[in-house]
Order: C-alpha cells, then structure tokens, then sequence
C-alpha cells in the first residue's frame, strides 16, 4: 500500500454519540445530524452510512452537490439542505428528493415552478432568523409566508419551520431562551396562519442538545457533538462524548543534527544542542496548519516531541532529543493517543486559535481516511 498520512475515522466513537443523544431526547423525538462539509471532514458517506443503521432520521448538508453525494452513494434517510438555494439549483435538489429551507417569496416561487416541471412535491422548511442574524425570514412575515406557499404553492409541502441558535453553546442561556420564546410564537402563528400543525419545529443544534431541553421540539440538529466535541468549554458536559478522529503519520527522516543547526524555511529554529530531528510527511496542505510552526507538538514512541521551525507545505520537523533512539518508519501521532499520552482536537484548536470545528473541516482530502466501527 502507498503510504500517505491518515486520519483514523473512529465510526464506533461516532455511533455511541448518537446513541448517548438519541437516550438522552428520547425516542419519539427526530434527530437530524450535520453531514455538511463532509460530516465536518470525518466522511459524509461513511457516516451517513453508519447513521442509518444507527437510527439517525435526517442529515444535513450545506449544498446541493453534498446531499447528491449521499443520493448517489445509495443513501435513502431524509436530506435537508439547511441554507437557501439559488434558483438553477432548485431542479437538482428536488429530483434528488433533497429538502431544501425556504426564507423569501422569490426562491419560493423558484421552488414551485421547479417541483411542478418535475411533477412532484417538494418538501420546504421555513427558515426563520429569530437572532443569528444570517438568513431567514423575520418572525412578523414567517406566517404570511407559510400561508403564501399554501395558497400559492401546490407542489410544495411546508414540512418545517426551524431557526439557529450562535449562543446556545454559551454559559449565560439568557439570549438563547429569548430566541426560543421568540420561535416558539412563530411556529404556533405559523400553525394558525395554515390551519395545521406543521410537522418539524426544530432549532436544537449541540449547543442545545446540551445545554437547553426545552428547545429540543421535533427534532435535533446535532453537528459538532456527533464527532465527539463539545461545541464550547462553557457548554455543559451533560452528554458523554468520544472522539471521532485520531490523526496519524511515520517519521520519513531522522537525522543528528550538532547544535545551532537551523531546520526548514526561514530559518526560524536553530538547534539549542546537539539534537535528533525527524521529519514527517505532514504540512499544512494536509491541515497541519502552518501556525503549528514551533508551537505545535505531536507524540513519537510514547514521547511528547516539539515541532522545530516552519511548517511546510508537505513536511514538517520535530526535535526527538539528544538521545533518541526513533527510526525511520515509527508512528507519529498528530492528534489521539499513543503510550498513555495524548493530544486533543481541542488541543489543536486551541495552539491555533480556532474551534474544533475548523480543525476537523480542515484536514485536507490528501489525508486517507481509515475507518474502524467498534
Ligand atoms: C442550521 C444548522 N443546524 C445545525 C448545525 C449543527 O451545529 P453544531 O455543529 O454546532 O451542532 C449547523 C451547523 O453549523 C447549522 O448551520
């Protein structure tokens, strides 16, 4: 086998996420999970695969392209795309018999005239910007809207209304009941304005998974928390959650190097002392972010060894210490667990000054993906 770097897809870690979600909502309510970007750069066919059978009722995506992605790979669960649409992309989302979210009359004008060429019904859920301040509806207009589409719409059906929360992950829940209080009036005058119940309310994204019941609704829209993180620190651990990606390498190099030596671009690292160093097959084009350039760490033979100098595009160095014994071929690991020691997404996200969520959407497709399920 040619050898690249690789990310180990832990789908067992991964499904009792899920699971440990699913006891905690219950089981008559719906979860949808976020397969967007990839499932967040874990694999979105292999973890729709596994969502499947695991009893997951919905996925998300972010663009037409993705939930084709899944329709093609045989995937048969409901899709919603959770963003709008342009209109050219309407006719492809909908003979995929992908969900899409709604917010104003022109897209769903759009919508209509592209489900009645196809000569079906689509399936629309209203978004609603209840205070993310990105896309949807205002609450005053969400019931003239649902009642236009009623009116006006034959082939579309308003299976939901659903808003996003940015705070739900934060310590203080203050906003975050506001918001809710604030959704919960639209779906009932939503419900009113078309004379029935719409099907999905739903709002719950991890953060609210976790920190506010009350929201849960219909469904949840859990993301980041399926890939075994905690969307903040502040967010409260009240479900357990197991990593869903370890990243491993091999040293490609290892060389004795006398002390003042400098290592790679910029020669921005000279060797303090006589030192080992070992380079690896893994740069920022791989998503080992070139702000890891000697601040970033990685664990060689049960050992914690720091990176030297800059990252590179497609190699980066790590001082192994006067009295190294690694060998060329020896397992790196950049993030999980090697002789007792380990080294977190959180980790990452924090040297780098980002979000898990960043961390994992960025490590790139050069990166094979290994999946295990138990
Ligand atoms: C509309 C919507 N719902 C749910 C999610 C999942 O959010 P999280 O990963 O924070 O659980 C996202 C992700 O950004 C989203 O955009």
């Amino acid at each position: 086998m040619l050898y690249q770097t690789h990310a180990q897809v832990h789908l067992g870690n991964i499904r009792r996420n899920i699971e440990a979600i699913r006891t905690a909502v219950g089981a008559d309510r719906k979860m949808l999970i976020a397969v967007k970007a990839n499932a967040y750069g874990h694999g979105a066919v292999e973890v729709s695969r596994m969502a499947q059978k695991a009893g997951v009722d919905w996925l998300g995506v972010a663009t037409v392209p993705e939930g084709m992605e899944l329709r093609q790979a045989g995937i048969r669960l409901p899709i919603l795309k959770l963003s709008p649409l342009f209109p050219e992309e309407m006719e492809a989302a909908f003979s995929s018999d992908i969900a899409i979210a709604v917010c104003e009359r022109g897209n769903i004008r759009a919508a209509q005239d592209a489900c009645k060429a196809l000569g079906l019904r689509g399936n629309v859920h209203l978004k609603v910007d209840t205070g993310m301040g990105r896309v949807g509806c205002t609450p005053e207009d969400a019931p003239a809207i649902a009642l236009f589409i009623e009116k006006n719409c034959p082939n579309l059906n308003v299976q939901g209304v659903f808003t996003h929360f940015p705070v739900s992950d934060e310590g203080d829940p203050s906003y975050t009941r506001a918001q809710f209080a604030r959704f919960k009036a639209v779906v009932e005058a939503v419900n009113e304005a078309i004379g029935r119940r719409v099907e999905l309310a739903h709002c719950s994204n991890s953060g609210a998974v976790l920190a506010h019941p009350e929201a849960w609704l219909d469904m949840v829209r859990p993301g980041i928390m399926i890939y075994g993180h905690y969307p903040d620190a502040e967010t409260p651990q009240s479900i357990p959650l197991q990593p869903g990606m370890s990243i491993a390498t091999r040293l490609s190099c290892v060389k004795k190097v006398s002390k003042g030596t400098d290592i790679s671009y910029g020669r921005t690292w000279s060797a303090p002392r006589d030192t080992w160093v070992g380079t690896i097959p893994a740069g920022y084009a791989d998503g080992f972010n070139r702000l890891f350039s000697s601040r970033g760490r990685v664990l060689v033979n049960g050992r914690s060894c720091p990176i030297i100098g800059r990252v590179c595009m497609d190699q980066s160095m790590v001082d192994l210490g006067p009295d190294a014994q690694d060998k060329v071929g020896d397992q790196v690991v950049l993030m999980g667990e090697q002789g007792g020691l380990s080294i977190s997404c959180e980790e990452w996200a924090k040297v780098l000054g980002t979000i898990t969520y960043e961390v994992t959407c960025q490590i790139s497709p050069r990166v094979s993906r290994v999946y295990d399920e138990d």
